[in-house]
């Protein structure tokens, strides 16, 4: 099963998935593979670290397409290139259409730096410091055509401290993102798994 990944810039969390995908062998434990790393954005950082890693990439640039819809259409094709069994954005700063996101319904997944429904949106950690929260986190969720609100598969939760900043708060998410999504699509793969089981044996 192919696992495409989207980004648009630095690419940590696919990086973090990449790695995860390795250590925790599931090529052999789930018969899936990070198959291509795909940006909008030819000068993501994260395109360099896929290349170095032997993994297909492609840049779909949006500035190039004159309509979201033909962005989309464009990305798709990119993306079906690899028959995905799971299509995971990264730090992909597109909203995408609600065609892009019917076509990949249930195989669509997001990491978001609130804990969702709060803070559904951009400057998620400003947002936060400013109302005086105590906890943030991030959230795994299923893409839906409403921006951020989706089934949530993962949260985790961090303490704000009385001298964060936007940056030193952020930095703290960032590093639960990158347990809680790898750990999601293991789980939702092997969910997949077990599933194509059941039906083969009925
Ligand atoms: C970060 O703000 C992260 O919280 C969000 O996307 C941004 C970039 O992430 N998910 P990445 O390093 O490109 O994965």
């Amino acid at each position: 099963k192919n696992i495409v990944i989207l980004i648009s810039g630095t690419g940590s969390n696919m990086a973090a998935i990449v790695q995860a995908a390795r250590q925790q062998k599931w090529s052999e434990r789930l018969g899936a593979r990070v198959a291509a790393v795909i940006s909008n954005r030819p000068d993501a950082k994260g395109l360099l670290f896929a290349r170095e890693q032997g993994i297909a990439t492609a840049v779909v640039d949006h500035t190039a397409h004159a309509s979201r819809e033909a962005f989309d259409a464009a990305l798709a094709q990119a993306v079906d290139a690899h028959r995905p069994a799971l299509v995971a954005l990264a730090g992909f700063m597109r909203v995408l259409t609600p065609g892009f996101v019917a076509r990949y319904a249930g195989r669509l997944l997001n990491i978001h730096p609130s804990l969702l429904p709060a803070f559904a949106g951009l400057h998620t950690h400003q947002r936060a410091l400013d109302e005086g929260c105590k906890v943030a986190g991030a959230t795994v969720h299923q893409v839906t055509a409403q921006l951020d609100h989706g089934q949530i598969l993962a949260q985790a939760a961090v303490p704000v401290l009385p001298d964060d900043t936007a940056e030193t708060l952020a930095a703290r998410v960032l590093t639960q993102e990158h347990l809680i999504y790898p750990q999601a699509i293991a789980r939702l793969l092997a969910a997949q798994q077990e599933a194509a089981v059941r039906d083969r044996t009925q």
